[in-house]
């Protein structure tokens, strides 16, 4: 008889539309579908938002219900954290490419570390996330390999409002000022992706793109063109396949996106 396979969907929970997609999508690739709640204090800096980040657990639970969800494990902080833990997983390459890691450097050991218990303790056969954090893909993915982990790591393309905003847990720090400013960087990366593909010169339509950013009112952080695989810096088109990944600061509310060029 053919084994039961399991999927897992790790999340810190604020579910939305993006990580339901994520839900359905491992429902169509395994057997039964197992989604981790864990807000996990070990990838926010004390200076960031872990106290404020929205914990809505009851609906979280009552809309995984209605998504067939299989199992919902919702661990406690000394469960995976208990007095005396001493392990951490530090990663490097896509970890260490100069985008999410140049602004907040104890991030990715934070998510691998607790990817990897999740993995260990789940022990799925894949493992679905998000391109919104695509930087994050790159790295649960080289974790999963070198480790040895028996997960295969698949990502799911960005849900998107219909003015293009990707959903995000951090949409509801915005006010509704911010939010009418909000969909500035998804339609910069577009217009940008466009007209790299159209053969124009990367290093000035980025140039264009992080003035249309930051006179939209947001703080930029980077807007990058990296190889699509390996996160490399890439100059020219022929370098690619290429992705164009952007972070910015709207008020308190940090936005991350990015997309194929
Ligand atoms: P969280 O931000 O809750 O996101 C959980 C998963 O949902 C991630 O894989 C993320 O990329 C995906 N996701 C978020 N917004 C999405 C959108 N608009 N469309 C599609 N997928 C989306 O990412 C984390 O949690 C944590 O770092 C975690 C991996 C759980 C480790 O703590």
């Amino acid at each position: 008889m053919r084994r039961t396979t399991i999927a897992l969907v790790p999340t810190m929970g604020a579910l939305h539309a993006g990580h339901i997609a994520l839900v359905k999508f491992a429902s169509r690739r395994a057997d039964r579908v197992v989604v981790s709640i864990f807000l996990n204090p070990t990838q926010f800096a004390a200076h960031e938002d872990l106290t404020s980040y929205p914990r809505t657990l009851r609906q979280d639970i009552s809309w995984l219900a209605a998504a067939r969800t299989d199992l919902v494990w919702v661990p406690s902080v000394d469960v995976m954290y208990p007095a005396g833990f001493a392990t951490r997983i530090v990663p490097e390459g896509s970890a260490t490419a100069g985008l999410e890691d140049a602004f907040r450097p104890h991030f990715f050991s934070g998510v691998a570390t607790v990817v990897a218990k999740l993995f260990i303790q789940c022990r799925p056969d894949i493992a679905i996330f998000g391109e919104k954090d695509y930087q994050q893909l790159k790295v649960v993915t080289q974790l999963a390999r070198d480790l040895d982990l028996k997960t295969r790591v698949i990502g799911v393309p960005t849900i998107r409002e219909k003015d293009g905003l990707a959903l995000s847990s951090r949409n509801a720090y915005l006010s509704a000022q911010e939010r009418t400013v909000a969909p500035v960087l998804h339609r910069v990366l577009s217009d940008c992706a466009k007209s790299i593909a159209a053969g124009g010169p990367i290093s000035g339509i980025l140039e264009n793109g992080r003035t249309a950013i930051t006179r939209a009112g947001f703080a930029l952080d980077y807007l990058e063109a990296r190889h699509a695989d390996t996160l490399a810096p890439v100059g020219a088109r022929r370098e690619g396949p290429i992705r164009l990944l952007v972070a910015a600061r709207l008020g308190k509310t940090r936005l991350i996106d990015n997309i194929a060029v």
